[in-house]
């Protein structure tokens, strides 16, 4: 573990506002956090670029926002309320609860996850080595099981049915409303169905930052097919490139910090055939990033089971009945911009920069007047800051020395720099400089916005 690197990505991220702890000033939630300023920038970024590379790109592909809240019968069906819980164990001493597995593999370095309460008992009495984290002692209660979904109970009285749950993954808003999106639409077999949106589960984590959050955002896709038209096989490799894709070319990470690794019989889902996950190189190991599952028609099959309604949709060509399978590309959005903060986190000798994909800055430029007590200047400078804001997301700063600002930017992953200055109430010309290579070159104000779009693309 890389604990020095994390503290570091953190403080950053607290101190120039990508991410605060939740609920700070009273006392904070664990595992909750908001985004300030700069997060919500590139949050929103990583959120449009998905959308344009998997659904507006695409042509087999549409998208949905199904709600946080939905009917019990939804997550019965689904075989969470019964099956989607973790295993978690308590220290007597100290009283702090964590994850079975999770201890294990801290201590142990080998994948448990999906073995029984019993068998995790077993290895953490025969170990003795395996410890609290928090106090160190090894006085472990037995192993037991937590549900993972979040209950909400409707309306003001209880007990007259109103029992609801927040959605545990955004993939059963897509199930439940496959037939509608069938119906509404002219998509055919093989299609897509792509949501972002919130999900919730209820986790104790070891915190590490937002890896792992009780509230967190989803992009997935249920990508419905024929099986008796399209090979699953063949469908799951092309998904696996396109995810390599979107996280090597479109975020721009480095392919070296990435690979895919293969879940065995016992860590799959109870509703998979075969899941990969794509891993990033975290400061804490490899761990998941992407999950991709053949998850068969399981879900259709239960909902129509439970709901009683014909989910089948009809070829048109052959008028056959098909309950469609489906491949599953999941993804935490939330999970990608620590991949990204991590990956562009650059110490170098006298800075720190943020190597962001400019695609990804949450700011792409910024315009700074050269001094900020000469009005000729900052009027100059404003009116080009105001002339460059409808188009990017532009900074201002006239605080302090030039350098420092520049400094300022570079942690902040602005890729450019306009600098108003003498010459620029000669000749129009102003500096711009380059975050990465920290150089500078001399434009007309009029190439200005053609400069920052073409490192856009
Ligand atoms: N529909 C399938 C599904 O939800 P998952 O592997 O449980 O599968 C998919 O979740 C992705 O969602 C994960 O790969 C991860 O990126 C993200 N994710 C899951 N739980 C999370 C949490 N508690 N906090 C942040 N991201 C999470």
């Amino acid at each position: 573990m890389n604990q020095d690197l994390m503290e570091k990505i953190v403080a950053l991220s607290k101190r120039r506002g990508f991410i605060y702890p939740g609920s700070e000033i009273y006392g904070g939630l664990a595992n909750t956090y908001d985004y300030g300023p700069l997060g919500t920038e590139l949050l929103r970024n990583i959120r449009n670029l998905w959308w344009k590379y998997f659904v507006q790109e695409r042509s087999d592909m549409v998208g949905l926002d199904s709600s946080i809240i939905s009917h019990h019968r939804v997550w019965e069906a689904s075989g969470h309320v019964a099956g989607f819980a973790d295993a978690m164990v308590d220290c007597r001493n100290c009283k702090a609860r964590m994850r079975a597995d999770q201890l294990i593999e801290n201590f142990k370095g080998e994948k448990v996850e999906g073995k029984s309460p019993e068998d995790l008992d077993k290895i953490i009495l025969e170990n003795d080595d395996i410890v609290c984290p928090n106090c160190h002692k090894h006085e472990f209660t037995k192993v037991r099981k937590f549900n993972l979904l979040f209950p909400v109970q409707l309306g003001i009285v209880e007990g007259e049915g109103g029992e609801a749950y927040l959605r545990g993954e955004t993939a059963q808003g897509i199930f439940i409303n496959f037939k509608n999106v069938a119906d509404s639409t002219r998509v055919r077999l093989p299609f897509g169905i792509a949501q972002i949106g919130k999900s919730f589960r209820n986790e104790i984590t070891p915190g590490n930052s937002i890896f792992r959050t009780i509230e967190f955002e989803q992009g997935e896709i249920e990508y419905f097919f024929d099986p008796d038209s399209s090979t699953w096989e063949e469908l799951f490799e092309k998904w696996k490139g396109q995810i390599w894709n979107f996280v090597t070319q479109e975020l721009g990470v480095k392919a070296e910090n990435v690979k895919w690794r293969e879940h065995d019989d016992r860590e799959r889902s109870f509703y998979s055939k075969k899941t990969e996950d794509l891993e990033y190189n975290f400061p804490f190991g490899f761990k998941e990033l992407w999950g991709l599952a053949y998850r068969t028609n399981y879900d259709l099959t239960n909902h129509s089971e439970v709901s009683k309604q014909d989910l089948t949709i009809v070829d048109p060509m052959t008028n056959k009945k098909i309950l469609p399978h489906v491949i599953e590309p999941a993804v935490g959005l939330n999970r990608l911009l620590l991949m990204i903060l991590v990956d562009a986190y650059t110490q170098e000798e006298n800075r720190i920069v943020l190597k962001l994909d400019p695609k990804l800055a949450p700011y792409k430029l910024a315009v700074f007047p050269l001094v900020a007590n000469k009005p000729e200047l900052l009027d100059k400078a404003r009116s080009i800051y105001d002339s460059l804001k409808p188009k990017f997301m532009t900074a201002w700063d006239d605080r302090g020395n030039i350098g420092k600002r520049y400094l300022s930017q570079d942690e902040a992953g602005t890729p450019y720099a306009v600098t108003i200055d003498y010459q620029t109430l000669e000749d129009d010309t102003v500096t711009i400089r380059d975050r990465d290579t920290a150089s500078q070159e001399r434009i007309r104000v009029s190439e200005i916005s053609s400069y920052v779009m073409d490192n856009l693309t």
